[in-house]
């Protein structure tokens, strides 16, 4: 089972580096919540989810270190550490979930002593971590119903294991399952430029899984629905807005597209929190811009020349128009997705 994100006895948060995969597993241990905002920042964890765990570890992590015994000045460095690690990064609506169920795990009138503080939100972070396990099981027991013997599965970026806090996944998480209940399956693997979770990530953690994995260039997904070796579309989600609005890596819009014009069912799979009820479409949802080297190098490689204008977007928005449905921990939503989705939180 991947680990990709555990917390230790001594409440450390425990990340599998993301940026040295596939050729190097190595864990790094956040001592302290500096530490893991610079990991959230620096995508040595990423994925909505596994950001959103992470980030819970880390609060509970940071809290643990104030130095008082006065609840008001407690509340005051609190309020800091949730501040700090909520600036890591904007897309992924997953951190500011945590940080809010984090805040309201400390806001309990029952807390009477710092002590008791610190301990509450030691419990909050690992339940997140262990409720994040079983909505992944969940959804893809939900979803696999959608996949059918002998399909080939097209997705982008990374929404596995390594994208949660470990196990099962969003999106992969749904092929998993279907390969798991025995269907003979295929999976075709977008590369993902230009940080290539595709291929670093996807593809090593469905060679792990076992299954039948294909690594394409983002560029070729048209010509392989063309010719018809793709029947469905699966993709994981770091923002959905209350209409269906899906925000997912950069390049998931074009794929959404070219599934529409070739008769493709594009499925989104996310958990309840990846959904901000509180926006009405995609156009509220902030876009990551990240650094222009993550285009002009591929590691030490420098591609473009020097001085180039360079734009890096990290994701973009799919309008609901384009998904067949959003598959999650509590059922699979369909249009209209404003009824659906309100209806699946209530449930
Ligand atoms: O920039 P990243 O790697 O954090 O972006 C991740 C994605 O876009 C994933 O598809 C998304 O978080 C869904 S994860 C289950």
């Amino acid at each position: 089972m991947i680990k990709t994100v555990e917390f230790t006895q001594e409440g450390y948060v425990r990340l599998i580096d993301q940026r040295l995969l596939p050729t190097e597993e190595v864990f790094l241990e956040c001592r302290d919540y500096i530490q893991l905002a610079e990991a959230i920042k620096n995508m040595t964890v990423r994925g909505a989810p596994a950001i959103g765990v992470s980030a819970a570890g880390g609060i509970a992590l940071g809290a643990r270190a104030v130095d008082t015994q006065d609840m008001g000045i407690f509340q005051k460095r609190f309020e800091e550490v949730c501040n700090v690690i909520a600036s890591t990064r904007p897309t992924a609506v997953n951190l500011f979930w945590a940080v809010d169920r984090m805040k309201k795990a400390a806001k309990n009138p029952a807390l009477k002593s710092v002590a008791e503080m610190k301990a509450a939100l030691r419990r909050e972070a690992d339940a997140v971590l262990a409720e994040d396990l079983l909505i992944n099981e969940k959804m893809g027991k939900n979803g696999a119903g959608f996949i059918s013997e002998g399909d080939t599965i097209l997705t982008h970026c990374n929404a596995g294991a390594l994208a949660t806090a470990g196990h099962f996944g969003t999106a992969l998480g749904v092929i998993k399952a279907a390969h798991l209940e025995g269907k003979n399956i295929k999976v075709f693997a977008d590369e993902t430029r230009p940080f290539l979770q595709g291929a670093r990530l996807t593809a090593w953690e469905m060679k792990k899984e076992g299954i039948d994995v294909t690594l394409i260039t983002d560029n070729m997904a048209g010509y392989f629905m063309n010719k018809g070796f793709i029947q469905k579309v699966i993709v994981g989600a770091d923002r959905i807005a209350s209409n269906g609005d899906a925000a997912n890596k950069i390049g998931t819009y074009s794929v959404a597209v070219l599934a529409k014009t070739h008769n493709i069912p594009f499925y989104v799979a996310a958990p309840i929190s990846t959904i901000d009820f509180e926006i009405p479409n995609g156009d509220n949802i902030p876009i990551e811009e990240r650094d222009t080297r993550e285009v002009s190098h591929v590691g030490n490689r420098q591609l473009a020349p020097d001085g180039v204008k360079i734009l890096n977007p990290a994701f973009d928005v799919t309008p609901n128009e384009y998904i067949e449905a959003i598959i999650t921990e509590k059922g699979v939503a369909k249009k209209p997705f404003k009824e659906s989705l309100e209806k699946l939180r209530n449930s």
